[in-house]
This record gives C-alpha cells, structure tokens and sequence, in this order.
C-alpha cells in the first residue's frame, strides 16, 4: 500500500475539477497545503482523496442524546456517507448545535439563530463543496436551512423521520394527546401512574412528533421547496427505507456539486409559494410562517405575512393528520406522502421550480398515486375546505398575528368578550386554577410578555390550558391571545404571534382586565375596543420589563431580534456573506 504523498506535486491538479472549492484547502502547495491535509490524514484518508477528483461534503448532523428526535442519526449517517461514496465523493461528517425542543429552556426557539450561526460559519469555514443537512427536531430544519442559505453552497436536506404513532390503552397517540392528557390531568380524570405509562406508550421508537407538528411541518416544507428529495418528508424513522433515503440523499448532493445546485438556484419566490400552498394543503404548523419568513431574509427572496394569507386562501385541508385531523404522519407515508398531496395540488402550485434532483417539482410528482382518500383527500372532495394559516390585523396586532382556522373552534372563529389578562407567564400559573378567578368560557383569555424579546425567545405558550373550573364545566376551548407561539401539535382557538410583542410596547402591553376584544376570522381582524386616546393614555405608563440579560447570547438576541412578523432572526444574520474566505489560517 502506498501511503506516501509522493503525488504531492500534482495536488495542484484542480484541474480535474477546478471548480472544486475544496481545493483552495486541500489542493494547495507549500505549508498551507501540508497544514490543510496532514491532520486530516490522520484519519486514514489516503493522498487520492484531496486531489480534487471527489467533491468533499460535508453531513452537518444535529445527532445528540439531548435532541432524542435526532438521537438515531450516527447510524443515519453512515447511510448517507455509503450513498456519497458511492457516487464518488469524500464525505466528512461534524457536529453543529443541536435542539431538542423537550429539553430546552426557556425555549429552543431562543437558539434557533444561534444553530444557524453555527451553521453557516462550520461551512464557510471548513473544506466543503457540498452539504447534507441532518434535519429531524422542530428547530433542527430551519436553523440548518437559514445557516446554509447565508453561505449558499450546494446543500441538500435529509429529514430523520416521525416517529411510529404511539399505542395507549389499545388507542394510537401522538404529541396532540398530550395536550388532552394534560387536561384530564389537570380535572383528575388521569393520575400520574398512567401519565407515566402513557408517557412511554407515546415515544416509543425513534423519530420526531408522529403528527403534523412542527418538525413534520419543516421536513415538509424543505421538501415543497424542492431542498429534500421526494418522500424525504414522511418516510418513518424507523422503516429501512429512511436509511435508502439518506443514501440516496448522499448520492444526490454529489450530483449537486457537479452541477453547482445551489440554495439559491432552487429557492426562488415560486419555491415559497409552493411551500406555502403545500402547507396549507397539509394543515402544518404556525411555526410555518416565522421560519419561512427568516429563510426568505436569508436567501434574499422578499416575502411578507400577508403573502400566507393570500396564498392559502383558495387551498383545501387535504391531509386528515392530527392536530387538525385524525391520523399520524407514518399514515401520510403509506397514502402516498407529500408526492401525492403535490400532485393534488399541480392546478395552482409553480411545477417548474426546480429541485434537488434536478427535475422539477411536477416531474418529481407526476406519478404519484393516492391510496388513501381517508387520509389524503382530493381537491374536488377535501378533508375541510378552509386550510392555512389566518393572518389577522387590527389595534391589537397592526403588525399582525396569526391563528390556524383548521384546528380552531368554528363556533368561536366569530366572538366579542370580556378581557382576562394575564401579566406574564408566571401570573399566568399563578392564578389560572384559582378558584377566585373573574372568568367565564365567553372571555378572552391574555398572556403578555411571551414575545421574541419579552419571553425571551417566544415560547411555545400560547396554547395556555384553561382554567379547571372552565375545564369542569366540560369546556375546551376558548379564545386565547398572545405574542408566543404554539406547539405545532397544538390545537384550540389561538391567537398567536402578536406584532408588536407587548415587550417593546405594542398594543397587547395596553390591554386590562374587563376590555372587549373582538375576533372575526373570517374578516382577520382582532379588534381591542379600546380608543385611541385612551391607549396613548395607558402607553405613558408603559414600563419595559429589565429581564436581567445582559451579557451573552441571550444579551445580544435580545437586543436584535427581529419581531415575529419579519421572522425573528436577528437583524444582522439577514442575507448572505457567500462561501469565499479570503485568509488562511496560518
Ligand atoms: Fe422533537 Fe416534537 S419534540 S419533534
Ligand atoms: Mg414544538
């Protein structure tokens, strides 16, 4: 075997594919090209690898047993390096930040921005030609998109897959149970013993949320904007077809190098749209809004909030899965997955917007069948036929807000009531449960300071449990507004992401106990009937809140994160600094 570098003299042989951006590492001579190889070679790779013949790409892996949706993904990984090897490339995998959304306090969102730096510098930084983003948790997608859009080199999207739907008392469950558990728990129609076994009953294999939450939300998203192959979005973590997924996703992004696909040749304004209109087609998360919106910033394509109303507006609930329907993402996949919602879909969606194949997104979604009208229903005969996501506007929200009609109470999408108001969180578990509490299921239930710089980081709180008295009289559900987010597998009439956020002193800061605030949907407006002057007059004694954060990350977030309706990046990581790195290290 010959290990030595005698070829070193022909490292400068770029030539064999000189556009290769690896090679300003690896193909140089002198001391710079010893330093940038040598230690690499102390993995075993042998000299013909930093020739230039196979593009390096890199697998960006969220993999940690602190992100359990992601805790399968080293032996993913191996999948997708099998893959990329065998269409001749070299890969390297590395860690970035990683977020489990169960695990983290205050909230994951609060470093969503942080992974996506972490993102982008690892891959401008580092010998890459290309990259598999290693997706699976909620923030896991975005932060990864985000980072890699503001460096733009070829990238392609591998999802973990949803975990199997959980069985409890011979009944399937999911993430959305755990909003009923907690409930029934709460009344004590459950006592901890079977929250315990349910617990169990639920997370049992390897995956992200089984329903259409958030992370099932982006893995369908990276697809419909032509990132991920087809099928990438729904293929269950545990079926060995997840793993020819990764294969077939390393195999790919060496074709994309060779090509040069890049981010920004597939995520045009017509991807968007396509993401969009397949999001409300699949009734996915509000989520969905301000993690586009801080892709669009990166990537440079000018979106707005209102752009989800508009487009949604004329599209079908197709997907019967929970929280808006009945069944599990697993199901998705054997009614034919995403391909097939697309092709329901090719009257209105942009089928020339290329994708990660190469082909079109109508190309890829021509064939595709449907098996189960039960779970996938057709346009002419949908699941409901109102979708996507309600954009509100009005005193209390002139920036806006949003609200998910399909897994709203129809009887409360019209609805006048009385103010109960809650300061903050903590106020809010304070004196939810007392039995004092002025309230009745027609009142308006308010949480301020949950916002992006009021939380900080604008937590999945919005979907506040009621009260146990309101909850005694067997009531469900009611009106709840706030500058917070709720969990994709949330449900209830909620009026989420208020702009301005009540920390900065929007209108939502005003609101008392007592005042009317009216709700239409159907005309998106929410409606604070309090005057002008009146709110000009509380506004005097408007105190911002001191979180006590001033150093730090969470110091610096505060300081520039932007508000929900423009994403919540910061307002410097907006655009690109492209892949070039002008110095060396030495
Ligand atoms: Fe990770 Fe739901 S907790 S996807
Ligand atoms: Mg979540």
């Amino acid at each position: 075997m010959d290990t030595t570098d005698k070829n070193e003299s022909t490292t400068d042989a770029s030539s064999q594919n000189p556009k290769l951006r690896s090679q300003e590492w690896f193909g140089r001579t002198g001391k710079d090209g010893f330093i940038y190889r040598a230690w690499m070679k102390n993995q075993g790779f042998p000299h013909h690898l930093f020739t230039g013949e196979k593009p390096v790409i890199g697998i960006c892996n969220t993999w940690s047993e602190l992100t359990p949706c992601n805790a399968h993904f080293r032996e993913l990984a191996e999948a997708v390096k099998r893959g990329i090897w065998e269409a001749g490339g070299f890969p390297l995998e590395f860690p970035v930040m990683s977020l489990g959304e169960c695990q983290i306090k205050p909230t994951a969102m609060l470093f969503r921005n942080l992974a996506s730096m972490d993102v982008e510098e690892s891959l401008r930084a580092n010998s890459l030609d290309g990259v598999v983003l290693m997706c699976g948790c909620d923030k896991t997608t975005p932060s990864l998109i985000m980072g890699a859009c503001s460096v733009d080199i070829p990238s392609i999207v591998l999802s973990g897959g949803p975990m199997l739907a959980g069985r409890y008392q011979g009944r399937k469950i999911g993430t959305s149970d755990l909003w009923r558990f907690a409930e029934d728990f709460k009344t004590g129609a459950m006592s901890q013993e079977e929250f315990v076994t349910a617990e169990a009953c639920m997370a049992r294999s390897q995956g992200h949320c089984a329903v259409m939450g958030t992370a099932s939300t982006m893995a369908a998203m990276a697809e419909s904007l032509g990132l991920a192959l087809p099928d990438n979005a729904t293929i269950p973590a545990a079926d060995s077809r997840r793993k020819v997924m990764a294969h077939m996703a390393g195999m790919q992004i060496v074709e994309m190098v060779r090509k040069d696909l890049k981010p920004s040749d597939i995520l045009t304004r017509e991807a968007f749209e396509n993401a969009i209109m397949v999001n409300a087609a699949l009734g996915g998360s509000t989520n969905f809004i301000i993690h586009l919106l801080a892709i669009a910033g990166r990537i440079g394509v000018d979106l707005s909030i209102d752009d989800f109303d508009r487009l949604s507006a004329n599209i079908p609930l197709l997907a019967n899965l929970q929280p808006s329907g009945e069944h599990f993402v697993e199901d998705l996949f054997y009614a034919g997955g995403l391909p097939a919602i697309i092709r329901e879909l090719r009257g209105v969606l942009h089928n020339e917007a290329i994708t990660a194949n190469g082909k079109t997104i109508g190309q890829n979604c021509e064939k595709a069948a449907c098996y189960d009208r039960e779970v996938i229903a057709s346009v002419d005969e949908p699941f409901k036929p109102e979708s996507g996501i309600a954009v509100l506007k009005g005193n209390l929200c002139p920036n806006g807000a949003v609200l998910k009609p399909s897994a709203a109470t129809p009887a409360l999408m019209k609805h006048t009531g009385r103010a109960v108001v809650f300061e903050n969180i903590d106020d809010y578990k304070a004196r939810i449960d007392d039995p004092d509490l002025d309230v009745d299921p027609t009142c308006v239930l308010v949480l301020k300071n949950v916002g992006p710089k009021g939380y900080p980081g604008m937590p999945e709180v919005g979907n506040m449990t009621l009260p146990k008295k309101i909850l005694a009289q067997g009531v469900h559900d009611m009106v709840r507004i706030s500058d917070g987010r709720m969990s994709g597998t949330g449900f209830g009439t909620v009026v989420l992401h208020v702009s301005p956020e009540s920390a900065v002193g929007g209108n939502l800061a005003l609101v008392q106990n007592g005042d009317l605030i009216t709700l239409d949907v159907e005309q998106r407006l929410l409606h604070l009937h309090v005057s002008d002057q009146d709110l000009a007059a509380r506004l005097v004694h408007f105190k911002p809140i001191d979180l006590g954060y001033n150093r730090g990350y969470v110091g610096m977030y505060i300081r520039h994160v932007t508000q929900a309706h423009e994403g919540a990046d910061l307002d410097f990581l907006k655009g690109s600094s492209g892949s070039v790195v002008k110095r060396d290290s030495h």
